[in-house]
């Protein structure tokens, strides 16, 4: 399949009306579009100390992000409120995790997760969060043995989910913040 640049993909998500801007057409529009390598290079930040969210394009509807793992990087357990978000994987491999909640007492901050069913991506592949079961994890894992890099595409866009701890049982709101936008690096960032 033929490959399209970064400005290409996002000019074509940008040109989905609103009523398709939903589940199967953007995963189809994904699919269909993997991403020319050479062109996310700008966006391609690594840390040995945390994976990276690259912002790549954001507006109203969107946010389109490069996010990159070193060998071994997890994001925490975290779930995307009601947003609908789909990854693709041009780089490395990943494995998606996904939870159910078995018991929760929002007052006191209590959850307990159970895992549910995994996927694993790779090659451009894409996927979309479920919305019935929103919560997930995203895993470079030590056995891939290489860097990783995802695409994430976040509506509407969001900088602040809840994140679980799986030790105590507990959640809480965390704000997300962005390692680069448009290829530069953001105040107080060190890799
Ligand atoms: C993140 O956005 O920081 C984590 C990646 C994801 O699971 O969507």
């Amino acid at each position: 399949m033929a490959t399209v640049e970064i400005s290409t993909l996002v000019k074509g998500l940008c040109e989905i009306p609103d009523e398709l801007f939903v589940c199967e057409p953007v995963y189809e529009f994904l699919n269909s579009h993997p991403v020319e390598l050479s062109s996310l290079d700008k966006y391609l930040h690594f840390s040995p100390k945390f994976y990276t969210r690259n912002l790549i394009y954001k507006d109203n509807r969107f946010e389109m992000m490069a996010i990159c793992w070193e060998k071994g990087q997890v994001s925490r357990v975290h779930n995307h409120w009601d947003q609908r978000c789909w990854m693709t994987v041009p780089i490395g491999r990943l494995k998606g995790q996904n939870f159910a909640i078995e018991e929760i007492n929002e007052s006191l901050g209590y959850c307990k997760l159970r895992e549910t069913n995994s996927f694993e991506l790779a090659e451009c592949l894409a996927a979309t969060v479920d919305l019935e079961e929103p919560i997930h994890q995203v895993l470079n894992l030590a056995e891939y043995d290489e860097r990783a890099v995802s695409i994430h595409i976040y509506s509407k866009p969001y900088d602040r989910c809840l994140s679980y701890c799986r030790d105590t049982d507990t959640f809480k709101e965390v704000t997300l913040c962005y390692t680069s936008i448009d290829g530069r690096l953001c105040d107080g960032i060190q890799l």
